[in-house]
Parts: structure tokens; C-alpha cells; sequence
């Protein structure tokens, strides 16, 4: 997995909890993305203006901006919080229509333990369509 978090770090708990590899973007814009060169499902926690514009963190669209990275994106997830009413995780779903990849799943701030075991079971579902069968 691939994930942004700013420094209020609910996303990195998140996914410090799921049985997987994952990468932390960087926090600041000036630094180099990482390049990704296989699957990856990205999780993305929302940040709208007043208003709602931008939400999609600048870092993550530094990061999808380039080609053969985003060419591995496999799914999305989002992270967000329901006070923003219909604008819950607003980024994820504007980074799945974008790239045409699926929303997987939404969560709360640091996500539940319900959440954990939904996450876990369902990329063990939705993985093995991209990786190679063990020989
Ligand atoms: C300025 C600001 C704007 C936000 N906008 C949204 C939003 O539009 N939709 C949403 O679901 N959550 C929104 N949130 C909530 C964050 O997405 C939520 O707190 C998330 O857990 C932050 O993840 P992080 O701590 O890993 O960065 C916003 C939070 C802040 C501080």
C-alpha cells in the first residue's frame, strides 16, 4: 500500500495495523515521490478548503502525477471524517473516478477495529487478480 498522512498521523495508524507492506509518502511537497513499480492500492485522507475545493493532498497528486507510477494503481481507499457530510473522503473518490480505478473502502480518522478486519480480508480478496501465483 501506498499512503499520505500529515502530521495529525491518523492514516499511518491506520495502516500500521494491516498486515502489509506499505510506503508513507513524503509530508512535504518538496520532496521526491517515491516511484512505484508493481500493484499498489493508495489510501488517501481528504483535506477540502472552505468550500470544498483542492482535498486531494498536493503530495498525492505529485505522486499520481507521474505516469508509471500511477500505471500500477489498483484501488483506492479513503480516509476521511463524517462531519464533512457528503464530502467524506471526497479525495478518494475524486483519485478513483480520475485514475478509473475502484473505491475499496472508506474509514473514519484512525479507522475501527471492524475496519482493520474489513481492509485485511478484502485485500486479501482483491490482490491476488494482480500478483503472480506462487510456483
Ligand atoms: C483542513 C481540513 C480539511 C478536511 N477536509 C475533509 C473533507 O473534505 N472530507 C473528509 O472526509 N475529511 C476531511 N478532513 C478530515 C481528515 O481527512 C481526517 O482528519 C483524516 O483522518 C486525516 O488523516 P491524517 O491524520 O492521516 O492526515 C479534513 C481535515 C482538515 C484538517
Amino acid at each position: 500500500m501506498v499512503y499520505f498522512s500529515s502530521v495529525t498521523r491518523n492514516t499511518d495508524r491506520f495502516i500500521a495495523k494491516l498486515p502489509v507492506r506499505s510506503i508513507r509518502l513524503p509530508l512535504r511537497t518538496s520532496e521526491p515521490p517515491p516511484r512505484i513499480e508493481e500493484p499498489f492500492v493508495l489510501a488517501v485522507p481528504s483535506y477540502g478548503r472552505p468550500g470544498g475545493a483542492g482535498s486531494v493532498p498536493p503530495q498525492v497528486v505529485k505522486f499520481l502525477n507521474d505516469a508509471p507510477s500511477r500505471a500500477h494503481l489498483k484501488g483506492v481507499i479513503g480516509a476521511g471524517n463524517t462531519n464533512f457530510g457528503p464530502l467524506f473522503c471526497v479525495a478518494a473518490e475524486k483519485v478513483a473516478a480520475k485514475c478509473q480505478v475502484p473505491l475499496l473502502y472508506k474509514f473514519e480518522l484512525m479507522g475501527t477495529d471492524e475496519d482493520v478486519e474489513k481492509v485485511t480480508q478484502g485485500l486479501e480478496e482483491f490482490w491476488p487478480a494482480f500478483t503472480k501465483p506462487r510456483e
